[in-house]
């Protein structure tokens, strides 16, 4: 990745995890970059991970410290969704997993971004067709999945919805290709290739866990040691996020049916405020700098 030339900009809506890690990985590959949240307080601290993220790949040699200030400064930061997506080439949603809020949002951002724009959803499950269906042209919308972290992760799973065309197909594919990750091209059913194998694992991990099989620390050890899964699935399920994979599940199941039941460990932990890395704990403890505490 470089960012030596300026392509265009890239409007990021939701400054979450993942959005924070896509406006990232949008500025280190030239684009500009506008991301929109709400809360300043969120914008705030997705600046701040991208600058801890940045400076990672600064220590590892992977960047120098010229491309991570020049990463940064691209990145503006917007409560005007309007303003956020008024000159964006992409646009690319990453706000939590509820339909009606996907829906108000692409309702704004067709009535503000240009005609020509690309209009991607990071949704992890929710349908594509349906969140096009607000939108005066749907054939624009396209599923721009990516994975955590971010600025590591290869993945981009581009989702086709039923009115999505081949052209924004091939625009998401011109898009994964200038952030240097690599595509598959996806159907729009519900959890599409990624997340339903992923949630699948994490739920029965949690189940094993209800039903005493083995520790947390075994369980993600059996999958690390014996599977070679770089993580274990609760380790994971702490970095993805307890509510992001509960929301997922209780999609699943009710779209796809009883196997994607969400486990009842997992909306108690949901309702306790324990989501994982970012609330500081999931089913492990994590300090601030997303480091494991003992
Ligand atoms: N920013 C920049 N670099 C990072 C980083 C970040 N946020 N996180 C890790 N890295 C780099 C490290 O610096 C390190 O670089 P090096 O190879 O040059 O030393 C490399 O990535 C590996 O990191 P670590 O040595 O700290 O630790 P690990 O080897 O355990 O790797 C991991 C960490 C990359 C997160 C790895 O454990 C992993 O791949 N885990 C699985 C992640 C996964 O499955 N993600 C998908 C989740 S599902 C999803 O996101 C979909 C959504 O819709 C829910």
């Amino acid at each position: 990745m470089t960012n030596a030339t300026n392509k265009g900009r890239v409007a990021v809506l939701g400054a979450g995890t993942m959005g924070a890690g896509i406006a990232q990985v949008a500025a280190m590959s030239g684009y500009s970059v506008s991301l929109f949240d709400v809360s300043t307080a969120q914008l705030d601290k997705a600046r701040a991970g991208a600058a801890q993220s940045l400076d990672r790949m600064v220590a590892k040699g992977k960047l120098d410290a010229a491309a991570k200030e020049s990463a940064l400064t691209a990145i503006e930061t917007f409560t005007d969704v309007a303003k956020a997506v008024a000159a964006a080439s992409v646009v690319v949603e990453a706000v939590p997993e509820r339909m009606e809020l996907k829906r108000e949002l692409f309702t704004a951002v067709d009535r503000a971004a240009p005609e020509s724009a690309l209009l991607g959803t990071n949704t992890s499950s929710l349908s594509i067709t349906e969140i096009a269906s607000v939108v005066r042209d749907p054939s624009r919308v396209v599923g721009l999945h990516f994975f955590n972290p971010v600025p590591v992760m290869e993945l981009l799973e581009v989702v086709k919805g039923v009115r999505t065309s081949e052209q924004s197909v091939d625009a998401a594919l011109t898009f994964s290709k200038a952030l240097g990750k690599t595509a598959i091209v996806v159907r729009d059913f519900p959890g599409f290739a990624t997340s339903r194998l992923g949630v699948a694992i994490g739920a029965e991990a949690i189940r094993m866990l209800e039903q005493g099989v083995a520790s947390a620390e075994d369980i993600d050890r059996a999958m690390e040691l014996g599977y070679r899964h770089p993580m274990g699935p609760l380790k994971l399920t702490d970095l993805v996020g307890l509510d992001v994979r509960l929301a997922i599940l209780e999609h699943l199941h009710r779209e796809v049916g009883e196997q994607f039941r969400p486990p009842a460990l997992l909306r108690q932990m949901v309702r306790a405020g324990k989501l994982g890395k970012k609330s500081g704990e999931g089913f492990y403890k994590w300090d601030a700098e997303g480091a494991r505490k003992a």
